[in-house]
């Protein structure tokens, strides 16, 4: 049996930070559209380029892009399931995930909506920084290193910020959450595939909504 699941929710939300748990605890693979158009931005090409620039004000990259990106991973990846993290961010995106997921003989099992506060989403978003390394995510305050400038995980020093995580960009990364993704809340509703948790819990408890979600369907 398979399980792919979508985590949805506005930037800063907590998808990343329940991703890698879901990776850790049951073996499922995370396909982050952030994490590959960060990585397509520093490949030297056109495409980069224009990606660095749409990601720098906080708009949308173009479906066509990464709906691409998503089929590269999905036609050359073997997993006993997928966590898409940040994809679908629209209509045309979900539509195109349920067509490869059925060529695949496979579908979405389950959407989890993290529901957070957008002044919550603020003070996530700045004070968020990552490990260069392992892709751990910490936060000055909610999860701060154990020994400061040193990644708990792998003991990397090469802590970093995101170039999109300032105040200018974040209130376009969330209009464009309210304009072009929140719809996906109401379409996946309808389809009976929405599972909203509270994301304005501690991780831990949050984790534990989402497990009880994964577990619901099967997902152990
Ligand atoms: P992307 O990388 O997907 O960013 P995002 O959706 O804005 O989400 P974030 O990664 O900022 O937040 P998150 O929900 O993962 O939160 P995290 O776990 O880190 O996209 C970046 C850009 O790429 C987009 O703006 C767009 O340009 C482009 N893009 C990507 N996908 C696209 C697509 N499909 N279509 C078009 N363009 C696309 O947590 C945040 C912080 O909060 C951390 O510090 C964490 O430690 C802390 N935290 C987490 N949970 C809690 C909690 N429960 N309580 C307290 N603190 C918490």
């Amino acid at each position: 049996m398979t399980i792919n699941i979508i985590l949805l929710g506005p930037p800063g939300a907590g998808k990343g930070t329940q991703a890698r748990t879901l990776v850790e605890e049951r073996g499922l693979v995370q396909l982050s559209t952030g994490d590959m158009l960060r990585e397509a931005r520093t490949s030297g090409t056109e495409m980069g380029r224009v990606v660095a620039e749409v990601m720098d004000k906080g708009q949308l990259v173009t479906d066509e892009i990464v709906i691409g990106l998503i089929r590269e991973k999905l036609e050359t990846m073997d997993a006993p399931g997928f966590i898409f993290d940040g994809f679908p961010r629209t209509l045309p995106q979900a539509d195109a995930l349920n067509d490869l997921l059925a060529g695949m003989g496979r579908q979405i099992d389950a959407v989890i909506e993290m529901q957070v506060d957008d002044t919550a989403l603020v003070d996530r978003i700045s004070g968020r920084f990552t490990c260069g390394n392992c892709g751990e995510v910490y936060h000055d305050q909610t999860k701060p290193t154990a020994k400061p400038g040193v990644c708990d995980v792998c003991g990397s020093t090469d802590l970093k910020r995101r170039a999109d995580d300032n105040a200018d960009s974040l209130k376009t990364r969330l209009l464009e959450y309210y304009k072009k993704t929140s719809p996906l809340i109401g379409y996946y509703y309808a389809k009976k595939q929405l599972h909203p948790v509270d994301g304005m819990a501690e991780m831990d408890e949050v984790g534990r909504q989402v497990a009880a979600v994964m577990d619901g369907i099967g997902g152990r």
